[in-house]
């Protein structure tokens, strides 16, 4: 197999941390790779204004898939003061490297993976075992919203008389935001849905919407999902509320399979799901576009844990297993897979987080050495 070119994007914090603990599993493994270091993150935005430099992207429009770390995110008055003083005042706005990402290079599936490792003692159940796709680039997240309220946003609000007492309120206290669907963003992630769950042999894909109140919007998305189905024929389709979903969830989270939603539900579920099978230090994330991979620890930068050693690579280890498969480099993957399970299972070089004493680079070294 040809050698792969890697993105290699450490950010900020424990992302720096986490990302070395891929380094030494890639390493052990003997995968024929090249990082490319990709300039991301809270430094480059204090020196040059911008925390995803333009040849960063160009950098990455010449590479299949990225490892990326965790970046550090501040509020705009905080941001504005870091800056370099010659950049101060220009009216420069910060804007999160991870979500232009995912814009930019069209990354409209989110996967995030609940798969218990036996033994976690963090695990609700070790039988858990969940796909969880989360449309990423539509719905309350498309960045629709208004305050003050626009005129023209008015002139809708007066079009009908549930909507009209709210047209009469001053500009400045109404806050509107515009849940967007559309057809081709439901039929890619339901699409996405339905092959893996057909590739991976699993049962049963879980639309998880609320049509009952957002009928036009979730409405679409559970219609396209029954269209869908019947290219299907050996896949069960349920539909869920996200309401009674989330308590099923956590009531039996060992009975769901494949479960897809849109952007803000799909964002609080597939939380819900990572907390069950060990939360933000196990956690593992692919952003997927058509040309494009990003993989990611769900967790951010901690700064009450960078430099420390206590950050938990697992989330990180989990991550390059899925980048592994998604190159085609199955065989790796099952390899390292194993070696973060038996290092689990084992229950000795462990963070704190998960009960242990040991260091980001001891558990590291602990999986490589499993690795063999
Ligand atoms: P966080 O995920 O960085 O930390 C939340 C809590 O979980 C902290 O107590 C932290 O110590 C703990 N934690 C996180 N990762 C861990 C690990 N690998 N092992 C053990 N414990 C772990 O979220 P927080 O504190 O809300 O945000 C910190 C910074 O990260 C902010 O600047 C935020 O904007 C950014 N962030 C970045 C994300 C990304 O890069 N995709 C995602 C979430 C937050
Ligand atoms: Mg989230």
């Amino acid at each position: 197999m040809a050698r792969h070119r890697i993105a290699w994007m450490p950010g900020d914090g424990i992302g720096r941390d986490v990302i070395e603990a891929a380094r030494l599993a890639l390493d052990a493994l003997g995968v024929d790779y090249e990082a490319v270091p990709v300039d991301v993150g809270w430094e480059c935005w204090c020196r040059e204004g911008d925390p995803l430099p333009p040849r960063s992207f160009t950098a990455l429009r010449e590479l299949p898939v990225a490892l990326f770390g965790a970046i550090t995110s501040k509020p705009a008055a905080e941001a504005e003061a870091e800056l370099a003083p010659e950049l101060r005042g220009r009216g420069i706005v910060y804007r999160s490297p991870i979500v232009r990402l995912r814009q930019e290079f069209r990354l409209a599936v989110n996967l995030r993976p609940a798969k218990a490792i036996p033994g976690n003692p963090l695990n609700a159940r070790d039988d858990v075992d969940i796909l969880v796709l989360r449309e990423n680039t539509e719905d309350l997240y498309a960045g629709l919203e208004y305050h003050p309220l626009p005129d023209g946003l008015r002139t809708v609000l007066e079009e009908h008389p549930r909507w009209a007492p709210f047209a009469e309120l001053a500009a400045e206290d109404v806050a509107l935001s515009l849940r967007v669907t559309t057809r081709a963003g439901c039929t890619r992630i339901l699409r996405a849905a339905f092959d893996l769950a057909r590739q991976r042999g699993r049962r049963r894909v879980t639309v998880v919407e609320k049509p009952n109140v957002l009928r036009e919007t979730s409405g679409m998305m559970v219609r396209i999902a029954r269209e869908l189905a019947a290219e299907y024929p050996e896949l069960e389709l349920r539909e869920a509320n996200v309401d009674a979903f989330a308590m099923d969830l956590v009531r039996a989270p060992q009975d769901q399979d494949v479960v897809v939603s849109s952007n803000l539900f799909g964002d609080i579920v597939s939380d819900l799901a990572a907390q069950l099978v060990g939360g933000l230090g196990c956690a593992p994330s692919a952003n997927l576009g058509a040309d494009f991979a990003l993989f990611e620890p769900i967790h951010g930068s901690a700064p009450d844990l960078a430099g420390t050693g206590r950050a938990n690579p697992i989330g990180m280890l989990a991550s390059t297993v899925m980048l592994l498969e998604h190159v085609g480099e199955s065989e790796a993957a099952q390899r390292l897979e194993r070696a973060v399970h038996e290092t689990v299972a084992a229950g000795e070089i462990l963070t704190p987080d998960m009960g242990g004493t040991h260091t980001t680079s001891r558990v590291a070294a602990e999986v490589a050495r499993r690795i063999g």
